[in-house]
């Protein structure tokens, strides 16, 4: 049987039929994702040939950076829609966004300008040098405002790699954790590689996504699976279910 365990999966390989995926930037030219609507198409067949069947596609919102609003995504989410089924694409397929935690995201839940995931579940990041300052703060205020935090890659933070309990803190604080398929072949390197494999060993994690932005991304999905966590992984993934439309 040590012959099976040397074989490694690729990461194509263990997306179930019918999986939906909570994180991308698959709307054209709204941010770092798909320049346009041709890249739009080829990234959607791309993730459609791996199995992908809904895609819940996550624009930025980063004010400064990309100052997306719920009207201007649900806009180009229309055209894009429209595209789609002009192409012969009848997959399931809306945006909600990735929002920045910070004071400008909180005045956002206050006036109900969000979209979400499903119900209530937000998709949050954060810097990738330093968490705000006011985390908890904004943490317990988008939820006092109604909206429950989903954050995203919480493998990819490096000031919380020697601190596996900052993440049991963010999930006492109400946050479930999105774990980024990509980090499971490398694709941001070994340390993340090795967080995402100790967060599915302690059972931190809540959901995946695939977070793809360009066609890099889609190559990567060619790679054979680095961690040793991956029945774990397997299971996670079938989580994603909570979020079929
Ligand atoms: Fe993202």
């Amino acid at each position: 049987m040590l012959f099976f365990k040397k074989n490694k999966v690729r990461l194509k390989d263990i997306i179930p039929s019918g999986y939906t995926d909570i994180h991308s930037h698959l709307l054209p030219a709204i941010d770092d994702g798909a320049k346009n609507i041709e890249d739009t198409l080829q990234l959607v067949n791309s993730l459609k040939s791996f199995g992908f069947e809904s895609f819940i596609t996550t624009p930025h919102t980063f004010s400064g950076f990309y100052d997306n609003t719920k009207a201007g995504i649900q806009q180009t989410e229309s055209e894009t829609k429209i595209a789609l089924e002009k192409n012969n694409i009848h997959n399931n397929f809306k945006a909600a966004s990735e929002y920045l935690l910070d004071d400008h995201f909180i005045s956002l839940c206050k006036k109900g300008e969000i979209l979400t995931l499903k119900d209530n579940l937000v998709l949050v990041e954060m810097s990738y040098l330093n968490a705000p300052i006011h985390l908890y703060d904004l943490l317990f205020e988008m939820q006092v405002a109604g909206y429950k935090p989903v954050l995203a890659h919480p493998e990819r933070y490096m000031f919380y790699h020697k601190k596996i309990d900052e993440y049991k803190k963010l999930k006492n604080a109400g946050c479930q954790l999105q774990l980024n398929l990509l980090s499971t072949v490398g694709y941001y390197g070994n340390e993340v590689m090795e967080v995402a494999n100790q967060l599915l060993k302690n059972n931190l994690i809540d959901f995946v996504g695939s977070d793809v932005h360009h066609q890099k991304h889609i190559e990567s999905f060619s790679k054979k699976i680095e961690i040793k966590e991956v029945e774990n992984l397997k299971s996670i993934i079938i989580n994603n279910q909570f979020f079929k439309p």
